[in-house]
């Protein structure tokens, strides 16, 4: 559907329920991903609600969740959402999330270019954000290789496990975004 010549971008069906559920399944990881609490979920809890999306277009208007695939042999990378979309402003959210055998090996990087691609050609939008805690190196790299700018800091705005953190806020524009 969305793809460059190593990663595809597609919507994950419930047969993809144990991959989300071991992506989404290590509390550490949520820290740095979630701003919520960890609660932890049964596969067949994921599997519903895949199963639940199905038949529920309303997540359509608000946000897209796409899962990564490698275009070599159809292994799973990861997760990947377009979220809190706002059609009057026309911005929107970006979300990724990579198993830790994915990661370092340039298929973020990737994934970030096929939403952006998403979200400015096929959504209209005229402006993509993305937030994350100030030490996440590797998703600010990753924002700032895709031509974000850091456009902010809260300062000690989340709780990752330890103490509060600042959280930084990128933004792309549709004019300075390079196709
Ligand atoms: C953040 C994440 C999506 C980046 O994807 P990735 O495939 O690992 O990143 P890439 O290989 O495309 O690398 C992109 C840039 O980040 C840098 N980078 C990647 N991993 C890094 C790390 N662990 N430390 C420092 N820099 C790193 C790369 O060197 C590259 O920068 P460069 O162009 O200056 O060389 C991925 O690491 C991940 O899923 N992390 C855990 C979940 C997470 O933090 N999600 C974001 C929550 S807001």
């Amino acid at each position: 559907m969305f793809a460059t010549d190593r990663v595809r971008l597609r919507p994950p069906t419930p047969d993809d329920a144990p991959n989300l559920f071991r992506l989404h399944g290590d509390p550490e990881l949520h820290l740095l991903t979630n701003d919520g609490p960890f609660v932890p979920h049964h596969v067949g809890q994921v599997r519903a609600r895949l199963e639940k999306r199905i038949s529920d277009p309303a997540e359509v208007d608000d946000g897209v969740s796409l899962l990564a695939e490698a275009v070599a042999d159809g292994t799973f990378l990861g997760g990947s959402s377009l979220w809190g979309i706002n059609t009057f402003n026309r911005y929107a959210h970006l979300g990724i999330t990579l198993l830790p055998e994915a990661r370092g090996q340039g298929y973020g990087t990737d994934v970030v270019r096929l939403l952006c691609r998403y979200g400015f050609r096929n959504r209209n939008l005229r402006r993509l954000e993305l937030e994350t805690l100030a030490g996440n190196t590797a998703m600010r790299r990753t924002a700032e290789r895709c031509g974000f700018t850091h456009e902010g800091t809260q300062r000690e705005r989340e709780y990752d496990g330890d103490g509060f953190a600042d959280m930084v806020i990128y933004g792309l524009l549709r004019r300075d975004w390079t196709p």
